[in-house]
């Protein structure tokens, strides 16, 4: 099934209108249901909410512009190295997120709309976490010399 990019951006407004209390939630909720990852986070979360709110309407606004989302999206894998996110944790932040959504779209919430999000969701988190492998690819270690010398000899 292809992902249905009229409903992700019609969705991406809804968000957009909606402002960050769509983080705020999706926050409360990841960090009542899976608290384990609450100390991956700061203690002061304003700033956190307003920055995945702006990542949320871009990702959506931009979801039938590969060209502009791709970059954007292995730009963000490859910076969550630093914030020690590991490939299991995305299944945590997207439980969150299509329960945050389910929350706010209500009734507008069906089966088939659930389907087109996780499909977009699973797509963008498989982008970010292959540009985080990347980054850690061992073919990028350049052996060690110290003193034009290689090291252990
Ligand atoms: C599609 C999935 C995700 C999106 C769109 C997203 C988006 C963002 C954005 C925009 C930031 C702001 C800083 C930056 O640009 O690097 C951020 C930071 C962060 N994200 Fe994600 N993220 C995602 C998945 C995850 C996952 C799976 C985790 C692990 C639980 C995670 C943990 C964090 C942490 C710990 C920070 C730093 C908070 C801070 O120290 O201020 N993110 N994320």
């Amino acid at each position: 099934m292809a992902i249905d990019t009229d409903l992700i951006k019609a969705h991406g407004a809804a968000i957009k209108g909606l402002g960050t209390q769509i983080t705020v939630y999706f926050y409360e909720y990841m960090f009542s249901h899976f608290p384990e990852v609450r100390k991956m986070f700061p203690d002061t979360m304003t700033t956190q909410q307003e920055r995945l709110f702006n990542s949320l309407v871009f990702i959506t606004s931009n979801i039938d512009n590969p060209s502009a989302l791709v970059p954007y999206l292995e730009r963000l894998g490859e910076g969550h190295l630093k914030y020690n996110t590991r490939p299991e944790h995305y299944e945590v932040v997207g439980v969150s997120l299509m329960k945050t959504l389910e929350h706010f779209l209500g009734p507008a919430w069906t089966p088939d709309v659930s389907a087109s999000w996780s499909e977009a969701y699973n797509l963008a988190a498989k982008v970010m976490i292959e540009a985080s492998s990347r980054a850690m690819d061992p073919a990028r270690f350049t052996p060690l010399f110290v003193n034009g010398i290689p090291a252990g000899v």
